[in-house]
């Protein structure tokens, strides 16, 4: 039996295995595109390996779309053929890949849950539960299970800068401001590339309606997060946010074409910060021009998807913005989804990522009472469909918006007078204000 570098039992062929798969976590701690290539080395190192087996189900899960999901069922089968040889906590992850990928998303966290209770150190199960109670939308355990963790971790155990950038971000889901912001700053200061805490801090500044200290630090820490994969381009979203902020649209385009488009890009997140960013300026009255059909035929591809409801949601804003109808097969497909499968994501379809699209639909098409009548009963339960308080922030936009259009002053005045307790500097909130009537 080896052990990994913070002494947890691994089952593997050889300490070579072992030190490839170490390097594996951190480059996925630190979302290197280099994760990838050092999996297939621990796999070339050991091809028995459990967890290298299961880390391949992972992966693929991470990429959220179809194709890759029953990939990731297959390497979990692979996986559990090892099962017999695997110690306990290997076997729980053999448990969680296959729940995962088989769409038991609350069984798969339950499982990396109980990896950690006797395994707190075991930081892959962390940052997997922390990643699925993201997706679930459940706030106080993306911060928790970090939390309840740190009694066995010292700031000398390898990865402590990862694991206070997750904690970070989860003080930040849960309004904790100072709290994340300090988290995120310690866990820079121990891990510099460290794109996730990054990330975290750049998340507190938004919510402080913070333009000018969130570009510096975006600014400031470039080396921190350009080395990652797909995920700089968030980063790059969330300045592009701050720009917003400061009414610089000329500069959030540019961001737009020179650092976000990526045209050989099909990855989930991409087509979300694109179709997020491309509506606020839209709301900010700004003309994006025709960058939503390039946009809308990469989303195309990903109609009969359904990984992830907060996914779909962007895509019908994507596929509606052309004008052609596209949009009506991802409604129809997330429709009949919802109803003939089981798993959890289609009972989040359901009950709000449906809803959620049908109401974003409706925005372009110009139906604005029909945005109103639909969001305003459910909007404080769009938490569930995951995603960040920045990134949901968008469907109160398109709200407060329809309430303006579809003269509902009232409805206006109160959405917007909830805005203005919360970010009472902010431009685009003040405009509304004033739309509204409201002396802000
Ligand atoms: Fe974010």
């Amino acid at each position: 039996m080896y052990q990994d570098c913070r002494g947890l039992e691994i089952t593997a062929a050889s300490q070579e295995a072992v030190e490839a798969f170490d390097e594996t976590i951190v480059s996925y701690l630190s979302i290197n595109p280099s994760a990838g290539p050092n999996l297939k080395a621990t796999l070339d190192a050991d091809p028995q390996m459990p967890l290298a087996n299961v880390m391949k189900s992972y992966f693929f899960m991470l990429m959220a779309t179809k194709p890759l999901q029953e990939r990731a069922q297959k390497a979990a089968a692979e996986a559990r053929v090892l099962a017999e040889g695997a110690n306990q906590r290997e076997r729980l992850h053999i448990e969680a890949a296959e729940n995962w990928s088989h769409g038991r998303k609350r069984a798969a966290i339950a499982a990396w849950e109980a990896i950690l209770v006797e395994n707190p150190l075991d930081v892959l199960a962390l940052r997997l539960a922390h990643h699925g109670h993201f997706y679930e939308g459940d706030g106080q355990n993306l911060r928790d299970t970090v939390t309840r963790r740190l009694y066995a971790w010292t700031p000398d155990t390898p990865g402590y800068g990862y694991v206070k950038g997750m904690q970070a971000f989860g003080y930040e889901e849960t309004h904790d401001y100072d709290s994340a912001h300090r988290a995120g700053v310690e866990a820079v200061e121990h891990i510099a590339e460290n794109p996730w805490a990054i990330h975290a801090v750049a998340h507190v500044h938004e919510m402080r309606d913070e333009p000018d200290a969130g570009i510096a630090w975006i600014r400031e820490n470039e080396p921190g997060w350009t080395t990652a994969n797909n995920f700089r381009y968030h980063v790059w979203w969330h300045r592009m946010l701050m720009h917003l902020d400061r009414a610089e649209y000329d500069e959030v385009l540019r961001l737009y074409d020179e650092d976000l488009w990526d045209p050989e890009s099909d990855e989930y997140l991409d087509l979300v910060n694109d179709a997020a960013v491309l509506l606020r300026l839209e709301l900010h009255d700004q003309d994006v021009g025709d960058r939503w059909l390039a946009l809308a035929e990469k989303c195309k591809g990903h109609t009969h998807d359904q990984a992830l409801a907060f996914i779909d949601v962007h895509h019908a804003i994507s596929l509606a913005a052309p004008g052609n109808g596209d949009e009506q097969s991802l409604l129809e497909a997330m429709r009949s989804y919802a109803e003939s499968q089981g798993d959890d994501n289609a009972q989040i379809t359901e009950a709000m990522g449906l809803p959620l699209a049908r109401a974003l639909v409706a925005h372009r098409a110009g139906d604005f009472d029909a945005v109103v009548e639909t969001l305003l009963p459910i909007r404080y339960h769009l938490h569930k469909l995951g995603g960040s308080h920045a990134q949901r922030d968008l469907f109160n936009m398109v709200l407060i918006d329809s309430a303006l259009k579809s003269n509902r002053i009232n409805v206006a005045k109160m959405l917007v007078s909830e805005r203005l307790g919360r970010l009472p500097n902010n431009l685009w909130t003040r405009a509304k204000a004033e739309a509204a009537g409201l002396a802000a």
